[in-house]
C-alpha cells in the first residue's frame, strides 16, 4: 500500500495523486474577458456543479506551483465577476489543449485556439460557438484556499442563462450522453470520451429499498464466487423472494451454484440467479 502524508510530500507529488485518482473529471471551458476587453479561453478540470436552485457550478484556477503567480482567468474573474463556463466535447480535445498555453496577458485565446466567439446575452465574456452547452453565468464569490503555489480558488459561478445545441438532445429533450461526448481528464495525459463502449444505465432504485448485504442469508454473502457488486444486485431486493419451481435449482453443489447466479447476473437475470440459490 502507497501512503502518503501531504504535510511531509512535494505538491507536486499530492496534485499527481489526485489527478490520477478523482478521475475521469468534466472540464470547464471558461470564457472571460479583462479590462481592456481581451478574450481569454482556458480549460480547468477542477469543476463541478453543486447546487440546481441557486444553480451553481465551481472551478479551481490553481497558483502555479512554480513562481506561484496566478492565471490570466482568475486575474479576470476578480476584475469582472463574469465568466461563460462550456462544456468541452472529445472532439475538441487539441484545439482546448492548445488553449491551455501560458499565452501572454492580453492574447486572444479564441484566435489562438481556432473557436469562435458568440456574443453572449447576459454576460461580457463571449460563448464558444463548437461547444454544445454554453452558460453564462455571474460570480458570486472568489474563495481562496491558500496563498502558496498549488493552492486552488473556487471560482463560484451563478447560471443566469444555459444554450444547449439541440443536435444533443434525445426525442424527450434530455441530454444524449452519446451525442454530448463529453471529453474527460484523468492523471498524466489521459483524457477520456463518453462512447458506447464505455457507458452503461444502472436504474435507480425508485421506491423500493433494498434489503442491503448484511441481510443476504450467509452462505450468499460468504460467497467465493460473487463480488461485492454481484451480491448488491441481489441485496437491491426488498425481501428475499419466495421459492419458485425453478429446474436449474436440481444443482447442489454450491460453488456450481454460485457460478451458474453469477451467469444470471451477469445477463440481467436477478429474479432467475435468487431461484438458482434458494
Ligand atoms: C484539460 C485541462 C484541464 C486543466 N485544469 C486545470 C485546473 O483545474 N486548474 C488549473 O489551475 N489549471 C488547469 N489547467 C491548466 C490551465 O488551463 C492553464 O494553466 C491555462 O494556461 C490557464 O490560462 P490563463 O492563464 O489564461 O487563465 C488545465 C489544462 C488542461 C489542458
Amino acid at each position: 500500500m502507497l501512503t502518503i502524508d501531504p504535510k511531509i510530500e512535494k505538491t507536486s507529488t499530492i496534485h499527481k495523486y489526485i489527478l490520477g485518482a478523482v478521475a475521469p473529471r468534466p472540464i470547464a471551458f471558461a470564457s472571460t474577458i479583462d479590462n481592456d476587453g481581451s478574450l481569454n479561453l482556458s480549460p480547468f478540470s477542477f469543476f463541478n456543479a453543486f447546487s440546481a436552485n441557486p444553480p451553481i457550478l465551481i472551478f479551481s484556477p490553481a497558483r502555479r506551483v512554480r513562481g506561484n503567480t496566478i492565471k490570466h482567468t482568475l486575474e479576470n474573474v476578480l476584475e469582472n465577476k463574469e465568466v461563460v463556463i462550456s462544456i468541452v466535447t472529445a472532439e475538441m480535445a487539441h484545439q482546448v489543449s492548445l488553449s491551455s498555453s501560458d499565452f501572454p496577458k492580453g492574447v486572444n485565446e479564441f484566435e489562438k485556439s481556432g473557436f469562435t466567439a458568440v456574443k453572449s446575452e447576459k454576460v461580457k465574456p463571449f460563448c464558444v460557438k463548437e461547444s454544445p452547452v454554453n452558460f453564462e453565468c455571474t460570480v458570486n464569490q472568489v474563495i481562496s484556499l491558500g496563498e502558496e503555489g498549488g493552492a486552488g480558488n473556487l471560482v463560484i459561478c451563478e447560471i443566469l442563462k444555459i444554450h444547449i445545441n439541440e443536435n444533443i438532445l434525445d426525442s424527450e429533450k434530455n441530454i444524449d450522453p452519446l451525442k454530448l461526448n463529453a471529453l474527460s481528464r484523468l492523471g498524466g495525459n489521459w483524457y477520456g470520451k463518453a462512447t458506447k463502449d464505455s457507458l452503461f444505465q444502472l436504474e435507480k432504485p425508485m421506491g423500493i429499498i433494498g434489503m442491503g448485504i448484511d441481510k443476504l442469508p450467509e452462505n450468499i454473502k460468504n460467497s467465493e464466487i460473487l463480488t461485492g457488486n454481484e451480491l448488491a444486485i441481489l441485496a437491491s431486493s426488498e425481501n428475499i423472494p419466495a421459492k419458485k419451481e425453478f429446474p436449474l435449482r436440481e444443482e447442489k453443489n454450491i460453488t456450481k451454484k454460485h457460478i451458474l447466479a453469477k451467469e444470471l447476473l451477469s445477463q440481467g437475470k436477478s429474479e432467475d440467479a435468487w431461484q438458482i440459490l434458494l
